[in-house]
């Protein structure tokens, strides 16, 4: 009869200790963490379009690297190459779903983003100088940072 108990108590007492180690490995260190100043609109986007439209911002990302590796080792074929996957071209694989649900300033943004590295290839292409595509750098991180300040991503 007592070790019944015992064996009981016991039982209570392990099943506990693995509910603590399970809730402390799955639910801790991942809580999000609200910043109080962030007062971005939201723009909701369906998963797929969310993806797509993050994809593209690390594309963004790396080209603009290629620039400035083209810019470092003074190398315009690079730089038209990286500019030219996000210049014009670039625009017709956007879906009209992504223009449909996006505010009218952040597509104004988007499509500028994409001007500016059109023009940094044709440039870039054309007459290359590299203060010239410093100075665009300068004027598509703007944008960027512009963007960024203003709006954030939630899903649909
Ligand atoms: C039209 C607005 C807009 C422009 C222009 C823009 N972004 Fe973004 N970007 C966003 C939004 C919105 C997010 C999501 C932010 C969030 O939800 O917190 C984002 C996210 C990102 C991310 C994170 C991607 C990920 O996987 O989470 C990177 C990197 C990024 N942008 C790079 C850039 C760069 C570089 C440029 C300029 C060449 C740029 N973006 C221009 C709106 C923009």
């Amino acid at each position: 009869m007592f070790t019944k108990k015992v064996l009981i108590i016991t039982n209570i007492i392990f099943g506990v200790i693995i509910l603590i180690l399970a809730y402390i490995l799955l639910f801790t260190g991942t809580e999000l963490v609200k910043t109080p100043d962030d007062n971005r609109i939201v723009v909701k986007y369906a998963p797929d379009l969310r993806e797509l439209v993050l994809n593209e911002m690390r594309d963004y990302l790396e080209v603009m690297n290629e620039i400035q590796i083209g810019l470092a080792q003074n190398d315009p074929d690079m730089i038209v190459k990286a500019a030219t996957r996000q210049g014009d071209l670039s625009l017709q694989e956007t879906p009209i779903r992504l223009l449909k649900l996006s505010p009218i300033p952040c597509k104004t943004m988007g499509f500028k983003g994409h001007d500016i590295f059109q023009a940094i290839a044709d440039s870039a292409k054309v007459n290359f100088n590299r203060t010239t595509t410093i100075n665009q750098l300068a004027e598509l991180t703007n944008n960027c940072v512009v963007c960024h300040r203003t709006y954030k991503i939630e899903l649909e």
